[in-house]
């Protein structure tokens, strides 16, 4: 072989290589970015079947109504549901419940999931404008309640951040608390972190620090991702594992939360859930300091999708919020029948 066809040959091959870096650049590019969204109501899209408002920037938010007549109404609730979850999946109230205390309850669809467009510049305080705006649009009046459960307890925190003048009172039903919130000491994260399942350890890693991967990790097949997101015996609790079945006529529910696509939903609340924060929680001021409306925490010790410690040095740091911790209780109790009238109850009378 004369040195010339070597060179050739090694041109070759670095051309060769080359092209195969482009191409593997290529697949990971497409394979990390998002595909767009299927709108509802847009051609190849799902369609548009219940009730919707058009928001500040043109974006429809998706909404259903529930309780007792208007002219028999005593008590407004908007409701934030979880993640992976849709307006259909509001806590359960008893006939009784909602009679005796006239409730009335609006869920929605949060943005991007179910029929609510998605919002590409989505974040902590968008979502609170998008409650203020649904309120507004259904004339619930100068007060109203909002109860969130698990991620959309998190984002309760911003109703209380950029509209407490508006809300009568506020319950964060086994909410997701954020590991990055500066207030919460580093042993104890570092302490908590360590006992979440470490797909979960790394889902939200990539959340915080590559937000731009989350797409990626949670649909690549090469390591575990999210159990969040694809659910895995481990996060249920045994009393999660008595509900489940109470339950299974609502999981069609979660084919609707996605219907839109996965990004615009799911990952965009992990990327603002545990993403960084414009305030911290437990920097907020009592925003009832004449009493005339409460903020209720409630959280199962047992809860294994979101451990019960992060709300637990919550409720020490603010003496304001009326901590409910529940023994022998996980995540889901809520969702099942009649468990969750006390939440009602404490919430609109104020009391324990
Ligand atoms: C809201 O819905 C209408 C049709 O109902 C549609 O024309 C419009 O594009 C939607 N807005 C956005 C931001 O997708
Ligand atoms: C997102 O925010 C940017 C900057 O504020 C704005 O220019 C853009 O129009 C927004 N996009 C949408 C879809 O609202
Ligand atoms: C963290 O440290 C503080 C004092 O430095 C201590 O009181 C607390 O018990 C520790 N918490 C954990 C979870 O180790």
């Amino acid at each position: 072989m004369t040195i010339y066809s070597t060179f050739g040959i090694l041109g070759i091959i670095r051309k060769v290589s080359v092209i195969l870096l482009a191409i593997l650049l290529a697949l990971s590019y497409q394979a990390i970015k998002p595909p767009p969204p299927k709108i509802c109501g847009s051609s190849g899209g799902p369609p548009v079947t219940s009730s919707r408002i058009k928001l500040r920037d043109g974006r429809n938010l998706s909404y259903i109504e529930t309780g007792v007549p208007k002219d028999k109404v005593l008590h407004k609730i908007i409701f934030l549901h979880g993640l992976d979850s849709c307006k259909y999946n509001s806590f359960p109230i008893s006939q009784e419940v909602m009679d005796e205390f006239g409730i009335y309850m609006a869920s929605f669809d949060r943005a991007g999931y179910g029929e609510s467009d998605p919002d590409p510049n989505r974040s902590v305080k968008s979502n609170a404008q998008d409650v203020e705006e649904l309120a507004d649009e259904l004339d619930l009046g100068s007060k109203f309640f909002v109860i969130g459960y698990s991620m959309g307890g998190a984002f309760a925190w911003g109703c209380l951040k950029y509209f407490p003048h508006r809300l009568a009172g506020a319950a964060l039903v086994a909410p997701v608390s954020n590991y990055w919130w500066p207030n919460f000491p580093s042993n104890l994260t570092k302490d908590v972190f360590s006992q979440e399942i470490v797909r979960d350890q790394w889902a939200y890693r990539v959340a915080h620090y590559a937000p731009w991967l989350t797409y990626w990790w949670n649909t690549q097949k090469w390591f575990p991702s999210s159990s969040l997101l694809a659910p895995h015996s481990d996060i249920f609790s045994t009393q999660d594992r008595d509900i489940l079945p109470k339950l299974a006529g609502r999981i069609h529910n979660k084919e609707q939360a996605r219907q839109q696509g996965e990004f615009g939903s799911l990952h965009c609340d992990m990327n603002i859930g545990f993403g960084s924060w414009e305030f911290d929680p437990m920097d907020l001021q009592n925003p009832f300091s004449n009493s005339e409306g409460s903020v209720h925490l409630w959280h199962g010790t047992e809860d294994r999708m979101v451990p019960v410690y992060l709300s637990r040095y919550i409720s020490q740091k603010l003496a304001w919020v009326q901590y409910h911790e529940l023994q022998n209780t996980g995540h889901m109790f809520p969702l099942a029948d009649g468990w969750s009238d006390p939440i009602f109850k404490a919430l609109v009378t104020g009391n324990q």
